[in-house]
C-alpha cells in the first residue's frame, strides 16, 4: 500500500503524479477497499492588474506576491515528503503565454491530507478547510481502467476553468455533467448554476462523488446551487427511474431535465472508442428529449501512443472522437442541427495545473431547427422524437 502498484492496466492521471500515495495520508478506504485520499484545489481569483487595462490572475507563488500571508495565500501548511522533508512547490515558470502575459502556472500544487488534520471528518475541520475558494476533493490515486472516475483529470479542470471565466453564462441554469467522475466540475458550475445533474455510472464511484459534494456544501449552500449525482450510462437507452436505486431518478428531476437543461458538460470522456460512440448516442437522445436548444462543452487531452497498427505515434481515441464530431454535424434528420466549434484556450486559469497543448474544448452547438419548432410549438412543445435507427456514429 505504499508504494504504488501498477497492473498491466493502471493508470494515474497527471493532477496526482508526484503526490505522495502512502498510507498515512489516505483519509479512509472506500467500500471495495481502495484507499481514498483528499486533495485542495484552490480557485484562483481573477484582478485587475495595477495598470487596470487586463484582467491578470493572481498567481499564489510567482514573484509578484511579496507577502503571502495578505494575499490569502500563506495558510497554507508546508507539504512534506515521506521522509518528513520539506516538499518544496516550484514557482511557476515566468516565461509569459500568448494571450496577454500572465504568469504561466505550472506546477499542480494540491494539498493532500493528512488525517491527523481531520482532513476526513467534516465538523473537526480547521475553518481555513471551509475557506469558500477551496474545494475538496476525495479522489483514488493509480486504478484500473474501470475506475478512471475516481481520478480528476486535467480536463475536469479545463472545463471548470471555462465555466469559472463565464458566470453570466452559467448563472441559474440547469445543467448535466456526462461522466463526472469525482464531480469536481459539476461542483463549481452549481457555485453559478441553480442545478447540476451529475451523472456516471459505478455504485461506488457515484458514492465517493456524492460524498464530495456533502464535503462542499461550505461553496455551494451560500451560492444556492444544487447538484445532484444521478446514474446515468452511455451504453443504456433510458435513465435509471428504479424506485429502490440509491442513485436512480425521480420523474420530476427527469422532467426537470428534459424542460430545462440548457448545457451538457463532458470532461475527458473520450479514451476508448466504444465509449465514445456511446457518448455521442446519448448525446443526440437527450438534445432530442430537451425542449431547448442545449450548448454541449468536451474537454479532452490528447494522449499519443505508439500503435502497431498504424506503425507510428498517433491518438487514435482522438481521431475517434473527430470522426463522431464530425458525424453529429453533418446529421440531417430535418429536426435538429449540431453545430461544432473549437473553443480557444484563452480564458483565465482559476485552478492550478499545467494547461498542456494536448488540452482542447469543443463546443456542440444543438438547435431545433425552425420547422421542427413550429411544429413543436402547435403541439404544445411535447417532443415525439426519437433517435432514428440509423444514426451510428461509427459508421461512414
Ligand atoms: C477519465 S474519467 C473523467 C472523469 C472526470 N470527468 C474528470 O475529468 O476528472 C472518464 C469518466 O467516464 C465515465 N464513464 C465511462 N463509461 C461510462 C458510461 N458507460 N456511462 C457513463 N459514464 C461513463 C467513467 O466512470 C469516468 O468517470
Amino acid at each position: 500500500m505504499d508504494q504504488i502498484t501498477f497492473q498491466h492496466d493502471t493508470v494515474l492521471s497527471d493532477v496526482h503524479m508526484h503526490r505522495p500515495n502512502t498510507r498515512h495520508l489516505m483519509t479512509r478506504l472506500s467500500a471495495v477497499g481502495q484507499p481514498v485520499f483528499m486533495s485542495r484545489f484552490r480557485i484562483l481569483a481573477e484582478v485587475r492588474d495595477e495598470g487596470g487595462c487586463e484582467d491578470k490572475l493572481r498567481s499564489p507563488r510567482s514573484d509578484d506576491d511579496d507577502d503571502d500571508d495578505e494575499e490569502g495565500y500563506g495558510d497554507e501548511e508546508p507539504l512534506l515528503d515521506e521522509d518528513g522533508d520539506l516538499d518544496v512547490a516550484h514557482r511557476p515558470r515566468k516565461d509569459s503565454v500568448d494571450d496577454g502575459g500572465r504568469d504561466l502556472v505550472c506546477p499542480i500544487i494540491l494539498q493532500q491530507s493528512d488525517p491527523e488534520q481531520h482532513d476526513g471528518d467534516d465538523e473537526d475541520d480547521e475553518d481555513a478547510h471551509f475557506s469558500k475558494d477551496i474545494i475538496r476533493i476525495e479522489h483514488t490515486m493509480a486504478t484500473p481502467l474501470q475506475d478512471v472516475g475516481k481520478q480528476v483529470w486535467r480536463g475536469a479542470l479545463l472545463l471548470a476553468d471555462f465555466i469559472l471565466s463565464e458566470p453570466d453564462l452559467f448563472r441559474g441554469a440547469t445543467v448535466l455533467e456526462l461522466g463526472a467522475g469525482t464531480g469536481l466540475t459539476s461542483i463549481v458550475t452549481a457555485t453559478m448554476a441553480k442545478t447540476v445533474y451529475c451523472t456516471d455510472v459505478g455504485e461506488d464511484l457515484l458514492r465517493l462523488c456524492n460524498r464530495n459534494v456533502c464535503l462542499n456544501k461550505h461553496i455551494l449552500e451560500p451560492a444556492g446551487g444544487k447538484v445532484k449525482v444521478k446514474r446515468l450510462d452511455w451504453l443504456q437507452h433510458s435513465l435509471c427511474t428504479d424506485a429502490d436505486g440509491e442513485f436512480s431518478w425521480t420523474e420530476e428531476e427527469v422532467a426537470d431535465l428534459y424542460d430545462n437543461a440548457s448545457f451538457i458538460l463532458a470532461a475527458d470522456v473520450c479514451y476508448d472508442d466504444d465509449l465514445t460512440d456511446g457518448l455521442f448516442r446519448t448525446l443526440y437522445r437527450l438534445c432530442s428529449s430537451f425542449r431547448h436548444a442545449a450548448a454541449i462543452f468536451i474537454s479532452l487531452e490528447k494522449r499519443m501512443n505508439f500503435s502497431l497498427r498504424h506503425m507510428d505515434v498517433c491518438c487514435e481515441a482522438y481521431n475517434h472522437f473527430m470522426h463522431c464530431l464530425s458525424q453529429l454535424q453533418d446529421l440531417q434528420d430535418g429536426r435538429w442541427r449540431f453545430m461544432v466549434e473549437l473553443v480557444p484556450l484563452n480564458f483565465p486559469q482559476f485552478l492550478l495545473y499545467e494547461r498542456i497543448e494536448q488540452l482542447e474544448l469543443w463546443k456542440i452547438t444543438a438547435s431545433l431547427l425552425p420547422s421542427e419548432r413550429s411544429r413543436l410549438d402547435s403541439n404544445g412543445g411535447c417532443s415525439q422524437n426519437q433517435p432514428p435507427s440509423r444514426f451510428d456514429p461509427t459508421t461512414e
